[in-house]
């Protein structure tokens, strides 16, 4: 049997053959592009060649894209499972024209490498073509020896590609493969059709002819050039050209089928094992989507991963695998997929700690869930469990609410989904009212002065220089907007803050506070301080001290990461960083807090490397050369050919754009301030460089130095006078306990003299000095003991509000209610209350009324009895 392996190779060398240039799949998570959850087809990463945005290295281009459909609006995460061909992660072999070839070749192409290097029965082959593209069928016929039977029109769902909501877009033209009547698997009068409800005709290859831009109001604007954009599903042509009923039963999912049957001691079965299936599906996801960078999480992509895992978890226990077991399958995965995608094995160690991670977090609430899932189905007036009840199962228990509709289904019962999104949705508006207010430079009015131009930054090297206005905008409040053809200011990104600065000429000066890249523009946020903007010549200038302790916190936020690899081990990965010129932030992968020897470990290495003082090198290389030297490339970060590499001698070496000391020296001192959780898995160290770490020490300092004039202590005798002073503390609170005590013991002795007689047992109603509510309950307590067999009601005004407390003997409580009464006479007050048959407490704001209530509580206890 040809492997897998083989046959990718195949397709990659067809192509490279007809002059195609071979490019590396591109990170399964989006580097920079919000319209997308995941990558979900091998054009993800030309989408600016087809927009124009930029200009293609090579007309021609092939390679196999790691995709993942699980939201967005290709979506295949419902069908996982139930037939043998869609998937969370699948591969897509695909070759490109960017402006060059177009339908002709795309198609004779397609149909030599299927029919002559894959050798597939011509018969059982089919074409769909749009229902506009008479060319394209044409073609078909003119170009192949395809069936002409075989080739047929269809509209736009079918024949009418698009990447998203919006995005490039065009006709396409589909291959698709007979099956045979046995995988029709729709009972009773059914005729099997291509693009039909059945699974005996499957689609192999879409070839997209793209040639427009599909807006955000839904119109069509044509592209500048027309280009060809093709994916055929890698699994889907092994499980034909291996000839296996499923992709399931291919060299690339049986290793792992067999990985799950002997963890789970439960053998796979083709007719009805679908957990092994889905759990297949769901590993190679997890472990593609972590290895580029995705972490499970609460929200957007993060959460999807997060549902992908509780899914895999949930279907785990139907062949009984209770505790974590999802990383156990990581090697599985890597022994299949690890020789195409060296990516995996560089980071296994990380995948299987997340996962391993995950899995135990969602094992915590699973069986609470469990739980609440029975009572809600138990209780059930219908079928349907109602929305507001998912949502509690989402919200408190962790339950993604496909994990809730799969639990529905195994019942027979139905789940509201309009309900839960309505929850959901409500959940959102109040996020979305709790979350800031972000300056939206896009709906900026501009004034041009230039346009079609872009900043030069020449920051790095300079402070100061002379540049012109491209575009400016002015708010009523005297905010800028500049946009300059040269700047020296260094615009937010990779978590470096925007530089601050002036930007000024003789009319006009203006205080930036901020600067941000948009495309390759630098727009400088400012103040308008005096005078009047209009274009023209002006000077900017970046205020040094600010960047020089930017550039600090920079380069130690480089030392700080390879410090903690090296105390914690190579499991640490930057997820975050934010860096100021008041400090640094950092996030990164680590399972513990850190101990504070390791937190001084860390601070020591980096303190060390400070006074090295080694220069830092900077180079621009090849991203390929960089990787190779041992430079740390970030996830998330999408970088060119050509980057920039920063090193510090051997210790530390990363590839970043950003600002940094000449030589560590400069950074003076380095001082960790907090070390906390930011996010399951994730550790955050917020720290402090030079002059700021010596105003924290003077600022300890003035604080310990009153606290030793408060206590009239010094240096050596402080934490003894501090111990000294608690213990007297300690010692206060127990002689006012006691005299409390006395005090409330003949208080207690005054009221009982003073108790009418009712029915032949005490009643004590009266007012009372304490306090707060705790006093008057431990005076309740005394009170109850001494009465024997009696009912006492006490009043207490605290100032803003009234407490009111009855106790009844409990000889007498089945008649007089302590909890009952108390609801009665809070009503006067006020307030409401209850509580237990022998003591309840209320409380009431009417403090006028106390009266009132004393005279109620007689008439109540004589109507009760
Ligand atoms: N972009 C096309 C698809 O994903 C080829 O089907």
């Amino acid at each position: 049997m040809i492997k897998s392996s083989e046959i990718r190779a195949q397709f990659i060398d067809f192509f490279k053959n007809k002059e195609h240039t071979f490019v590396k799949s591109s990170p399964v998570i989006p580097q920079d592009d919000p319209t997308l959850l995941f990558i979900n087809a091998g054009m993800n990463q030309f989408k600016d060649i087809f927009l124009d945005k930029v200009e293609a290295k090579y007309l021609r281009a092939v390679n196999s894209q790691k995709c993942i459909r699980a939201g967005g609006k290709h979506n295949d995460l419902d069908e996982v499972g139930k037939d043998g061909y869609h998937h969370t992660f699948f591969e897509m072999l695909g070759n490109w024209s960017f402006g060059d070839y177009y339908k002709k070749e795309a198609i004779s192409w397609a149909w030599e490498l299927i029919t002559q290097i894959w050798k597939l029965d011509k018969t059982r082959l089919y074409a769909t073509v749009h229902h506009t593209d008479q060319e394209a069928y044409e073609l078909w016929k003119e170009v192949t020896d395809i069936d002409p039977a075989h080739i047929s029109y269809h509209g736009d769902k079918d024949n009418f590609w698009e990447m998203g909501e919006t995005g490039p877009c065009g006709p396409c033209t589909e291959i698709h493969y007979d099956r045979g009547g046995d995988f029709c698997g729709v009972e009773g009068d059914h005729n099997c059709n291509v693009n039909g409800d059945c699974h005996r005709y499957m689609e192999i290859w879409n070839l997209v002819f793209m040639q427009y831009y599909r807006e955000t109001d839904g119109s069509l604007t044509p592209l500048k050039k027309r280009h060809v954009d093709t994916g055929s599903g890698f699994e889907r042509i092994c499980q034909i050209i291996q000839g296996k009923d499923s992709n399931y039963h291919t060299d690339l999912f049986m290793p792992i089928i067999e990985a799950i049957s002997k963890i789970s001691e439960v053998e796979y079965d083709p007719e009805t094992s679908v957990s092994h299936r889905v759990i297949a599906d769901h590993i190679r996801c997890l472990t593609f989507a972590l290895a580029d960078g995705g972490m499970p999480s609460n929200e957007g992509r993060g959460y999807v991963l997060r549902r992908i895992l509780r899914r895999a978890a949930r279907y785990g226990r139907n062949i009984g695998l209770k505790e974590p077991f999802l990383y156990k399958l990581v090697d599985s995965v890597i022994s299949v997929m690890g020789d195409h995608f060296s990516e995996l094995a560089e980071k296994r160690e990380y995948i299987i700690m997340i996962i391993k991670a995950e899995e135990e977090r969602f094992n915590q609430t699973l069986d609470k869930g469990l739980e609440k899932f029975e009572e809600i189905a138990s209780n059930l007036q219908n079928k349907t469990i109602p929305g507001a009840e998912a949502f509690t199962l989402y919200d408190t228990f962790g339950f993604p609410i496909d994990l809730t509709n799969i639990l529905a289904e195994e019942r027979g019962l139905l789940v509201d989904m309009a309900g839960f999104n309505q929850a959901m949705e409500e959940q959102r508006d109040r996020a979305r009212q709790s979350s800031k207010f972000s300056m939206d430079i896009d709906d900026t009015e501009w004034v041009f002065v230039e346009k079609n131009q872009q900043t030069q930054f020449i920051g790095y090297d300079n402070l100061t220089c002379h540049s012109s206005i491209l575009r400016y905008a002015l708010d009523d409040k005297k905010i800028v907007k500049l946009v300059l053809d040269k700047t020296p200011f260094y615009a937010e990104s990779g978590g470096q803050t925007g530089d601050k600065g002036e930007i000024e000429n003789d009319n006009f000066l203006v205080k930036v506070f901020d600067v941000k890249k948009v495309a390759d523009n630098w727009i400088h946020l400012g103040k308008l301080v005096s005078g009047v903007i209009s274009g023209g010549q002006v000077i900017a200038t970046v205020t040094e001290s600010v960047r020089r302790d930017i550039a600090s916190n920079h380069t130690a936020t480089h030392l700080l990461h390879s410090a903690l690899r090296k105390v914690l081990g190579p499991h640490v990965q930057q997820k975050g960083s934010l860096v100021d010129s008041k400090g640094l932030r950092f996030d990164f992968t680590h399972f513990n807090a850190l101990t504070k020897e390791e937190i001084g470990q860390v601070e020591d290495i980096v303190n060390n490397q400070i006074r090295k003082n080694n220069p830092l090198q900077i180079e621009v290389k090849s991203i390929e050369e960089a990787k190779q030297t041992g430079a740390i490339a970030l996830f998330g970060e999408k970088y060119g050919d050509q980057v920039r590499v920063v090193s510090v001698a051997d210790f530390s070496r990363e590839l970043c754009g950003g600002t940094h000391v000449h030589s560590t020296g400069e950074i003076g001192s380095f001082k960790i301030v907090s070390e906390s959780s930011s996010a399951a898995g994730i550790r955050r160290i917020e720290a402090i460089t030079g002059d700021k770490v010596i105003e924290l020490i003077r600022q300890h300092e003035s604080l310990l130095h009153s606290v030793k004039s408060h206590l009239n202590a010094n240096d050596k005798n402080i934490e003894e006078k501090i111990e000294k002073t608690l213990d007297e503390i300690r010692e206060l609170k127990r002689e006012i306990e006691e005299l409390k005590a006395k005090q409330g013991s003949s208080v207690i002795n005054d009221l009982v003299k003073k108790a009418e007689i009712i029915n032949d047992f005490k009643v004590v109603i009266s007012e009372v000095k304490v306090d707060n509510p705790n006093d008057l309950r431990t005076l309740g307590d005394q009170l109850k003991d001494k009465l024997q067999s009696g009912i006492g009601i006490l009043l207490a005004n605290l100032g803003d509000k009234v407490s009111l407390l009855t106790v009844v003997t409990p000889n007498l409580t089945k008649k007089y209610h302590a909890g009952k009464i108390v609801g009665e006479l809070a009503t006067i007050l006020g307030g409401k209350g209850g509580g237990r048959p022998d003591s309840a407490m209320a409380g009431g704001k009417d403090i006028d009324k106390i009266p009132a209530a004393i005279k109620e509580a007689k008439l109540l206890i004589q109507k009760m009895s």
